[in-house]
Order: C-alpha cells, then sequence, then structure tokens
C-alpha cells in the first residue's frame, strides 16, 4: 500500500500519480522514492505499452529533493548512498521494457525534473505556469539522480551547463525550445497526448549533433576554461565549489557514480549546509505569514518616490490592486512608464501587461484612500510631513484599513501620535531595490496591535517578499548592523587604504558587494543622515571624509562620484587594489563591528531570536550566504574567540571595537525559529 503513489491501469496503461501526503508540494524524500521503487516493481513484469507519470498537487509536478532530509545527513558516505538509492530507483524507470512519460504542470525542479529525464518522454500541460530546472547550485550541490548525465545528451553541453551551472528554471516554451520537453499540450488532452507519445515505443530524443559538439573530448578543456570565466565572475572557488565541481564532471564526462560521490562530498560541507540553513529560515518566513488571512485587495500607496513607486509596482505585479499618491503629477507619470516597462520586461504577454496596468492608478487626489484595506506612506523622511500626512489619512480611510509607514529611521510611537487609533500602525520597511531585495521589516512599535501586525505579514507574504518582525529602535535591524560595518570602512579609507582595496577584502570575505561601492550605491547623502540618526543611540561616530564628500556634492553612483568615479551609464572606474595597507586587519576590522552590533540587537531584543539575525542580513543585505548568515558565522567561530579579538582591536583602535556586553549571555544565541540538527 503506497502512502504517496496511486497507480491506476486502463487496458494498457498505468498511471503513477504522486501525491505527497500531508505536503502543498510534492518532494522526494527517502520515502517517497522507496515507494516509487516499489510503485515501478509492480509494473514491470506487466504486459503494458506504457506508463504515465504525473502529479495529483495544483502546485506543480515535482519540486525536488525533500531539502530537511539534507540537513541529517553528516556523513558524505552516507549521502553518497542516498544519491546512489536514488540513481537506482531511476535507472530503473529508465529501463522499464515500454516507454514512460512524464505530464509535467507548474514546479519540475531537482530531483523532479532529474525523475522526468529518465523518461522517455516528457509533455508539459500549457495551464500549469511551468517551472523546469535543476537548482541544486543555488543548495552549494549539484544534481544527484543522474541529472548531470542524461541532461547534456538531450539539450546539447552548452545548454546542459548552462542550466546547472546558474540553477535557473525555464518556462515551458524555453523547455520545448532546447528540447528539453517533447510536446506543451492542453490540459484537457494531456490523457490522448501521453498515450499518443507511448505509441512510438522507446525512441529516445538526442540533441543535434552540432549541439552535442562541444562534448567532444578534445573540446572539453577549451570549453571548462570558457566557462570558468563565467562562473568566476559569481562563485568564488573557496566559498562556491559546486559550479566548479559541475564543470570538473562535465570535463571528466563523469559517470553516475562520480556524481554521486562527489554530490556526497559537497552535501555535508559547510557551504551546503549553511545555504541549506538559509534557504529553510526563507521557507519558515514564508511559513510564518501565511498563517493568518490579510483581507487586503487594494493598497493605497503615497509617495511615488524611488520606494513608493517600487513598492506600488510590485504589489500590482503580484495582483493587487493599487492607487498611488504623489504631489507632484510628474512623478506619478514617471512612475506609470516605470510600471509600463517593469510589466513589460516580467510580463511579456501584452494582454497580462494590459491587466497589470488595469490594475495600477495614478491618484494625484487620493482618491483611493476611502477603498483602501491598506495604506503605505512612502514621502520624505520628516517626522512632521508623515504625522501630517497620517493625520489627514485617518480621517478619509475606513476603520479597519491599515496603515503602515516605510520610514527607515524616524520611531513609530513619534508618526503615531498623530493618529486616534495608533495600534493600527506598522512599519513595512522595504529595502531598495524592492524588486530584487527579498526582505521585508515589520516594524512593531510599542503600540502596534499584533492583529496589524499580522496583517502586514500576511500581506508581505502575500506580495512574496519575506516578512521580519522587528522592534522600532534606531536603524531597526538591518540598518543597525550595516551601519558600524560601513562606517569602519571609511575609517579605513580616512586612514589612507584605498576604497578599492576596502572593497576587495570584503567581497574576499564573501559579501557580495564592499562596502564603499555600497555606499556610493545607496547613496553617500542617505548614508550620512543614517548615520547621523543612528549615531546618538548607538554612539557611532560620523567620519568626517563621508560629511566632506556629500558637502562636495559628490553623492556617489548617482551623482557620477563619490569614492568612485562612474561614467555616464553608472559604471564605476575601478583602480587596482593597493598593496600598502597589508598591516591593517582591514576584514577583522569591518567584520567584527557588523557581528558585535549583532549581538547588540539580540542583547537589546531588537529580534527576539538568532535566526532573524541571520534571515534579515542574508536576505535583506547579501550577506555571506555561503556563512549561513552572521549567527552561523560566529558560532562557527565561537564566541569566545570573537570576543577576544574584540577586546584586542578596541586596544589598538579604541572603545567602538568594545565587546558588546551580550557576548557573555550565551541564551541570546539559543532561541531560534528553527531547529537545527547537529552537523
Ligand atoms: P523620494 O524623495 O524618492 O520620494 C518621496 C516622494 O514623496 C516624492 O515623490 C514626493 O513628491 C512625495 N511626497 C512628499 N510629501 C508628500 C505628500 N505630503 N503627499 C504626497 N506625496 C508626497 O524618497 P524615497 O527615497 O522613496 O523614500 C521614501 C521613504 O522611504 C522615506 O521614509 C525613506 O526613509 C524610506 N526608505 C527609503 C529607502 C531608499 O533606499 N531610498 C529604503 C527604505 C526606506
Amino acid at each position: 500500500m503506497s502512502r504517496h503513489w496511486q497507480i491506476e491501469y486502463d487496458a494498457e496503461h498505468a498511471f503513477l500519480t504522486l501525491d505527497v501526503a500531508g505536503q502543498s508540494a510534492n518532494v522526494l524524500s527517502q520515502e517517497v522514492l522507496n515507494e516509487f521503487n516499489q510503485c515501478l516493481g509492480e509494473i514491470e513484469a506487466k504486459p503494458l505499452k506504457g506508463v504515465i507519470i504525473r502529479s495529483g498537487k495544483a502546485s506543480g509536478f515535482i519540486a525536488g529533493a525533500d531539502v530537511r532530509e539534507f540537513e541529517k545527513i553528516t556523513d558524505p558516505a552516507h549521502a553518497t548512498e542516498v544519491a546512489r538509492l536514488g540513481q537506482q530507483v531511476l535507472a530503473r524507470l529508465a529501463a522499464l521494457p515500454f516507454p514512460s512519460v512524464a505530464v509535467i504542470h507548474g514546479f519540475c525542479l531537482g530531483g523532479g525534473l532529474e525523475l522526468a529525464l529518465a523518461c522517455t518522454y516528457r509533455l508539459v500541460r500549457e495551464d500549469g505556469n511551468a517551472r523546469l530546472g535543476l537548482p541544486e547550485v543555488r543548495l552549494g550541490i549539484h544534481p544527484g539522480f543522474a541529472g548531470s548525465v542524461r541532461l547534456p545528451p538531450l539539450v546539447g553541453d552548452l545548454a546542459a551547463l548552462d542550466l546547472m551551472l546558474t540553477g535557473r528554471a525555464l518556462s515551458a516554451r524555453a523547455a520545448r525550445h532546447l528540447g528539453l520537453v517533447d510536446e506543451i499540450v492542453p490540459q484537457r488532452h494531456w490523457r490522448a497526448a501521453a498515450i499518443s507519445w507511448l505509441k512510438r515505443g522507446l525512441k529516445h530524443r538526442r540533441a543535434a549533433w552540432y549541439r552535442r559538439l562541444p562534448g567532444w573530448k578534445p573540446l572539453r578543456p577549451l570549453i571548462v576554461r570558457l566557462f570558468s570565466a563565467r562562473v568566476r565572475r559569481k562563485a568564488h572557488p573557496d566559498h562556491y565549489p559546486a559550479p566548479w565541481r559541475i564543470l570538473e564532471l562535465w570535463r571528466e564526462h563523469a559517470t553516475e557514480e562520480r556524481e554521486a560521490q562527489s554530490l556526497g562530498e559537497l552535501l555535508v560541507a559547510r557551504t551546503s549546509r549553511n545555504l541549506v540553513h538559509v534557504f529553510l529560515l526563507g521557507e519558515e518566513l514564508k511559513r510564518l505569514s501565511k498563517t493568518q488571512a490579510h483581507g487586503i485587495e487594494q493598497v493605497h500607496v503615497i509617495g511615488a518616490g524611488v520606494m513608493g513607486s517600487d513598492i506600488a509596482v510590485w504589489a500590482v505585479f503580484k495582483g493587487f490592486r493599487v492607487s498611488l499618491q504623489d504631489q507632484h503629477p510628474e512623478v506619478l507619470a514617471r512612475a506609470m512608464k516605470k510600471a509600463h516597462g517593469f510589466f513589460k520586461a516580467k510580463l511579456k504577454d501584452p494582454r497580462a501587461v494590459q491587466e497589470a496596468m488595469d490594475r495600477f492608478t495614478p491618484d494625484l487626489a487620493g482618491d483611493g484612500l476611502r477603498r483602501a484595506d491598506l495604506v503605505i506612506e512612502a514621502i520624505v523622511e520628516k517626522l512632521e510631513p508623515k504625522q501630517e500626512l497620517f493625520r489627514m489619512v485617518e480621517s478619509k480611510v475606513r476603520a479597519q484599513t491599515l496603515l503602515a509607514t516605510n520610514t527607515s529611521s524616524i520611531p513609530l510611537e513619534e508618526i503615531g501620535q498623530a493618529l486616534k487609533d495608533p495600534t493600527r500602525l506598522v512599519g513595512l520597511h522595504f529595502f531598495n531595490p524592492v524588486a530584487k531585495m527579498q526582505l521585508v521589516e515589520i516594524v512593531r512599535g510599542t503600540q502596534t496591535a499584533d492583529a496589524a501586525l499580522e496583517r502586514a505579514r500576511a500581506f508581505t507574504g502575500a506580495i512574496e517578499r519575506l516578512a521580519l518582525e522587528v522592534k522600532s529602535s534606531p536603524g531597526f535591524l538591518v540598518n543597525r548592523i550595516l551601519m558600524p560595518y560601513l562606517v569602519e570602512a571609511v575609517k579605513l579609507v580616512e586612514e589612507g587604504v584605498s576604497p578599492v582595496t576596502v572593497d576587495h577584502a570584503a567581497t574576499e570575505f564573501g559579501m557580495p558587494m564592499g562596502p564603499i561601492e555600497l555606499a556610493d550605491t545607496v547613496g553617500l547623502d542617505i548614508c550620512l543622515s543614517v548615520a547621523q540618526e543612528l549615531s546618538g543611540s548607538l554612539s557611532l561616530e560620523v567620519p568626517a571624509k563621508l560629511r566632506e564628500l556629500v558637502g562636495q556634492g559628490r553623492f556617489g553612483r548617482k551623482s557620477g562620484n563619490g569614492f568612485y568615479q562612474y561614467d555616464a551609464r553608472g559604471r564605476r572606474q575601478i583602480p587596482s587594489p593597493d598593496k600598502t595597507a597589508a598591516d591593517i586587519p582591514i576584514t577583522e576590522r569591518l567584520i567584527l563591528r557588523l557581528l558585535n552590533e549583532c549581538i547588540a540587537c539580540l542583547r537589546e531584543g531588537v529580534v527576539t531570536d538568532a535566526d532573524a539575525v541571520d534571515a534579515g542580513m542574508v536576505y535583506g543585505t547579501g550577506f555571506a550566504p555561503f556563512l549561513g548568515g552572521p549567527v552561523s558565522y560566529i558560532e562557527s567561530l565561537g564566541e569566545t574567540g570573537i570576543s577576544h579579538s574584540l577586546y584586542r582591536l578596541s586596544q589598538e583602535y579604541g572603545p567602538r571595537f568594545n565587546p558588546d556586553p551580550g557576548w557573555s549571555q550565551p541564551e541570546l544565541l539559543a532561541r531560534r525559529l528553527r531547529a537545527r540538527p547537529p552537523g
């Protein structure tokens, strides 16, 4: 008896339907694979003309392996064994005496795609918004169920490498174009189409010869060299070994056994464990935002500047009706134009673009307020205008309307003073650019009601952003932790270290961008105002260099120069790093200030558990994901060692390095959003 698979027969065919019990999406756990093996055992001896494999879930075919099981594996030999077992089951599928066809809709990722690759044919239903891909590299591993062996001959070597190295997912059409799937079929015809493909017998598709040519042995080293240059730009070999391993396996024309062994090594290594941790943290935040209903259909955004327009466009993109208000009609016109460009690029289909534009209304007079279920304020960062605006807003909206501010530094309590009912005011602190940065800080003021927080969290989940609850305190979580790190970077420049040397140290550590380039990108004027805002409460010294540059009108990328020079297209001119700073502990100074602030935030209860710091910094700033976030990094180094290093730096560089009192409170690191098995 199978818990997850259902077998039905007609006169000539078996139909295997996967509907994993207790989950909204199908994942290939050990149990699911074992049951699949039993199903294959049952059908393989029967005189059938073919087998059809499909999913019973609305969400899609199979979303991949069960990532939660990865964390429990700590021994490479065990991981290799798991891959081998999966390979054996799929080999059995591939060796059936009759043809097989996978009927795919929605997610068909990782192990799910590998299962489909072991079938003779693959069809995609045109209704299900299919996404096909091998995203393993994003978790620090590569395919383990023979995907790296079966994919290249099917779609050609370059396309296969591209899919495995980027982890990107393809639409049905793109997959059909590559030859990854055989046909796109209307939903109501899937059965007839599948049976008609099975009638063709055991014919395995192969990519055209010229697509397989790059796999010719003498060419492989050259192709690897070409791809290496591309990979190097994205993945430091010491930090992210998986893409390098993919290239190595391909160059060696590796067997399934080599794939399994390599997977075993990667799966238990630091990078993969940390990437899995970060991924599961994101999943946990998503789960938490699904526990309540938001009851929001109509959103009204006020302020159509950098942030307001992006927030509005994103909410429309995710299906909400949005009115956008600004005091200047030309700003609104610009926002509408930007929206149209964004929808065109993302949605492509002109009808979908039109539908999105129909959900979006420019609203100079603020008529949308009366209908709004949620109002998001994103006007200038000044208390009085914000208070005045909220007074007006409260007089127009309905009693159940949720009110939110995107302020990045003004305490919620102060904005709330303008309201008769401050319990429905929350902070929804988005990051710039909204379409790229997944995190939204949900700011809880002392008067904010739990129900308002829950709705804000649920709305954030509904627009597919990750909601992280933080206390209303200066800088909230992410900016506060980032600021000492940025200030230290500027101090290093003041001491004569070149900006590019400082940035190089940070990117070598694993940051996506160096702190000086980050400051230039955010805008030095904004950095200065946040630093000034935080300087009082956090005794943060604002570097004179920052004041000086802003005073000279050097605001960073947007003004063409800041710490760096930019050309007309905003590209940075990069001098090479100098060697004069060899005796300054640049990385240590930068990172330890950041880690010290993390502990201070935990001690002060800015967030209530340590995982939230990891989630906030990875999803809000891109903090080295292969390290799992700052708290995971602290744990890997040991708290005692770090506080000793801080003490040493404080002796040399001054009290800004004084270890936070929280270092001697181990319980701060103990509270976790999700339990993590030892590894
Ligand atoms: P911005 O200056 O680009 O846009 C503000 C817009 O609000 C302008 O278009 C202005 O015409 C409009 N406005 C001002 N007063 C108004 C009123 N009473 N009624 C209607 N419209 C009004 O500002 P930006 O950068 O978008 O920031 C907005 C808010 O978002 C601020 O609170 C800021 O702290 C916060 N924030 C900014 C981030 C950034 O990276 N720029 C990141 C996260 C939050």
